[in-house]
């Protein structure tokens, strides 16, 4: 059966790795061109070149750094220039940096994470939403946490700008009210992906006992959920989701084999 997101355009944000990376493939699996955006070009050319050869999918790539205002409006317009407003924004991009306490924490490291996971979603999303309430159609999925429902510690920081996505995404979907643009929010818990990895600025011992005798979600799960959401009839919106690996009840318990 022919997906509905078949032909549309669909932009994701950073989507040189982990869930936007397998969000990529999977909408260029359901028929759907691309529009890639990451800081790493490598990566990005890579992919769609892989993507674009093994699926037919169009797929352009952009470096962008969506904590750069003036860049995403200038990419964002010549964009909608050539093509129109994309069908669908993946907001996706984000980062946890680091894992201390309140009291011990790096500022450096809260700038990061508050200006990519709340600031750059914010000016993508405001970017191109104009344009599609114009055309009275788009979708917009934020790709928030489990981090947004529940906190840990160390956690402060990542978490709160992860209960900003919650809002960001329960706010702009009352926004869009009477519009036929629809805002969905995807919320996982732990996925393998490099974010432990970024995380611990490298430490890949450290990254690795994350995941170490527990079964977390993959990309492609993220991405098939992703994929369900988009697909859903027009005047549906599946408005908010939660997705565990069967491995984990909350942020708080994750069952470890042997444990
Ligand atoms: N992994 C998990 O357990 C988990 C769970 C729940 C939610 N999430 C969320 O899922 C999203 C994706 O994370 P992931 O697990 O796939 O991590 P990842 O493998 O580290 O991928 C993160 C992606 O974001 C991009 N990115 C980071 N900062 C950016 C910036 N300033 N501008 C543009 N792109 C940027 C990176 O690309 P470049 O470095 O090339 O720019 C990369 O493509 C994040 O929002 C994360 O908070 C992850």
């Amino acid at each position: 059966m022919t997906a509905r997101i078949a032909g549309q355009l669909a932009l994701v944000t950073g989507a040189s790795a982990g869930i936007g990376e397998a969000i990529a493939r999977r909408m260029a699996r359901d028929g759907a061109n691309l529009v890639l955006w990451a800081r790493r070009s490598d990566r990005l050319a890579q992919l769609a070149e892989e993507i674009a050869s093994t699926t037919g999918a169009n797929v352009q790539t952009c470096v962008v750094d969506v904590r750069d205002h003036e860049a995403v409006v200038a990419e964002a317009d010549r964009l909608m220039a050539v093509t129109g407003a994309p069908d669908i924004v993946i907001n996706n991009a984000g980062l946890a940096a680091g894992m201390a306490l309140v009291q011990d924490a790096d500022v450096d490291d809260w700038n990061r994470m508050i200006d990519t996971n709340v600031k750059g979603l914010l000016f993508v999303t405001r970017a191109f939403l104009p344009a599609m309430i114009a055309r009275d159609s788009g979708h917009v999925v934020n790709i928030g946490s489990i981090a947004g429902r529940q906190v840990y510690p160390g956690g402060s920081v990542y978490c709160a700008s992860k209960y900003a996505v919650q809002a960001l995404t329960e706010g702009s979907n009352l926004d869009v009210l009477g519009t036929g643009v629809r805002v969905s929010g995807v919320n996982p818990g732990m996925v393998e992906t490099e974010f432990s990895l970024v995380r611990f600025g490298g430490d890949a011992a450290r990254a690795r006992a994350v995941y170490e005798g527990t079964h977390p979600l993959q990309p492609e799960d993220v991405a098939e959920v992703v994929s369900f959401v988009l697909n859903a009839p027009p005047h549906i919106n599946v408005a908010d989701v939660i997705v565990l690996s069967n491995s984990q009840g909350s942020i708080h318990h994750i069952h470890r084999d042997g444990g």
